[in-house]
């Protein structure tokens, strides 16, 4: 039964001289809507028709964004892809690679993470005002650029708003993990999930999930999405919502329409 309450829209619209970033989560998840396994061993586990997918996505972003468990545990690099795809993005009159953002308050994203191993596209990691300056400058002589956001909790409409003035970002594909879409939803700055629905179960209260984190205390405070389109290929389901509202429309033209 649903719980009553009242609640009011949360993510007020902003008023800046770019749009935020049209933001898209992007994840493949079992029957049971987890995105890993309980011990966190399996990690990858849509089809190969999955993978291409994601990379179809990717050639349409300016930015890829996902948080530092995501990079440290899967080995995420956040690559382009293949030359096909550099070329689509060409003809789409995007940058050559798409910026890649890691999320990471405390600035503890690890030097051993096989990003760093991949030059290219520019590496932005963003923390909060916590987080300590050596290990701000630690990312910093990695090669990263550090965006500090104020106070001492990410403020991600801050963060999508300087990823926009700094970098030009209109759309952004976050690819998880879990806590970071929870994170991006409670900030009410998601305006897609595409989803792979992948028919396994791994079970597990352990187990990361789609968003890791609290968003509702009753039914009427759920982030409300609608589903827009079903794909069938071989075993998975491709879901793509939109969210249901005009709530978080970016500026006040609106949020940047998606490129495909
Ligand atoms: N199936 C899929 O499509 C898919 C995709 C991606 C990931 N995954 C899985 O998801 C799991 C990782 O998810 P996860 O939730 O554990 O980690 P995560 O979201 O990838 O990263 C968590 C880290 O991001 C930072 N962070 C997240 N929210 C924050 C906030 N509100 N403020 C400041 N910093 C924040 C923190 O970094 P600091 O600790 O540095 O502060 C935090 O430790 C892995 O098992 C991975 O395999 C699955």
């Amino acid at each position: 039964m649903a719980t009553p309450c009242s609640c009011s829209e949360k993510g007020p619209p902003r008023s800046g001289v770019q749009p935020l970033p049209y933001v898209v989560i992007n994840m493949a998840m079992t029957a049971d809507a987890k995105v890993a396994t309980a011990g966190r061993e399996v990690t990858t586990f849509g089809s190969p028709h999955d993978q291409r997918a994601l990379y179809a996505l990717r050639a349409t972003a300016d930015a890829l964004l996902c948080g530092a468990r995501t990079v440290e545990e899967t080995g995420a690099t956040l690559g382009t892809g293949s030359a096909e795809h550099r070329a689509a993005r060409r003809r789409a009159g995007l940058a050559e690679d798409p910026v890649r953002v890691v999320v990471s308050g405390s600035a503890s994203l690890s030097s051993e993470a096989e990003l760093w191993k991949h030059p290219g596209a520019p590496i932005v990691v963003l923390v909060d005002g916590t987080a300590p300056a050596a290990q701000r400058e630690r990312l910093s002589r990695l090669g990263a650029e550090v965006w500090v956001s104020p106070g001492d909790r990410l403020d991600f409409t801050a963060a999508l708003a300087w990823l926009a003035e700094r970098h030009g970002i209109r759309r952004l594909v976050a690819e998880g993990g879990g806590r970071v879409n929870a994170a991006l939803l409670a900030a009410d700055r998601v305006d897609e999930l595409r989803l792979t629905w992948v028919p396994r179960i791994f079970g597990g209260q352990a187990a990361p999930t789609l968003a890791d984190g609290p968003l509702a205390g009753c039914l009427a405070e759920a982030v409300p999405f609608r589903l827009a389109q079903v794909r069938s290929v071989g075993a998975e389901r491709f879901l793509r919502f939109v969210r249901r509202n005009g709530a978080i429309t970016s500026s006040p033209a609106g949020s940047i329409p998606p490129r495909s």
